[in-house]
């Protein structure tokens, strides 16, 4: 299966995909990663991409008129590279109708919080200040909500007294590196189907 993974930072959940496919062989993994998109230049996610030799496309909303013509503009720099699966992993931008046509149901979003809990882009800072005492992540598919669509898997992470909001993320991406690469790796393998808000992986 073909991969494109979409960053907006350090790409440290592309990293662990990268390493799990080096380790595993495409093969056995299910999946290759054909590409790396991002919204942004000079962020380490593109940096860790192109060390792997992989092609990288950026596509900033401030280049575009309307969030619309964005949106179209990212839906095409990833249909080039005819993915079967595309991966948000820290993709800090909302996508559009034109994308989730022609990507829903095969898109995958990675979230540092166990959603319908502190979604949006400070769930770390968020479940921290709400005095929650565990938190984790989740994988789920893309829908046309904020963090709201089907979830795949989800895993705990413990909050400590002496967390503040960067050792807490830490630890969560800890085991969101694992729970992703586990997820798409099945997804890749398996297939799935969605059934409301039920995901089916054989
Ligand atoms: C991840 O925790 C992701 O869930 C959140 O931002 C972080 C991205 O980390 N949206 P990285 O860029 O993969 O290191």
């Amino acid at each position: 299966k073909r991969l494109v993974v979409l960053v907006s930072g350090s790409g440290t959940n592309l990293q662990a995909l990268l390493d799990a496919i080096e380790a595993q062989g495409i093969e056995a993994y299910g999946a290759e990663i054909v590409a790396v998109g991002a919204d942004r230049d000079g962020i380490e996610g593109l940096a860790r991409a192109e060390r792997a030799a992989l092609p990288t496309f950026v596509r900033r909303v401030k280049d575009y008129d309307t969030r619309d013509e964005w949106d179209a503009a990212l839906t095409e720099a990833v249909a080039a590279y005819e993915p079967d699966l595309v991966v948000s992993a820290g993709f800090m931008k909302i996508v559009g109708k034109e994308f989730l046509a022609r990507f829903g149901g095969r898109f995958v979003n990675t979230h540092p919080a166990l959603l319908p809990s502190f979604p949006g882009a400070h769930g770390v800072r968020e479940a921290l200040a709400y005095g929650v005492k565990v938190t984790g992540c989740t994988v789920h598919f893309v829908d046309d909500g904020v963090d709201t669509g089907p979830i795949i898997a989800q895993g705990v992470v413990e909050i400590r007294d002496e967390d503040d909001e960067s050792a807490l993320h830490e630890r969560i991406k800890e085991v969101e590196r694992r729970l992703l690469v586990e997820v798409v790796g099945r997804l890749a393998r398996n297939g799935h189907r969605i059934e409301g808000r039920k995901v089916v992986i054989p």
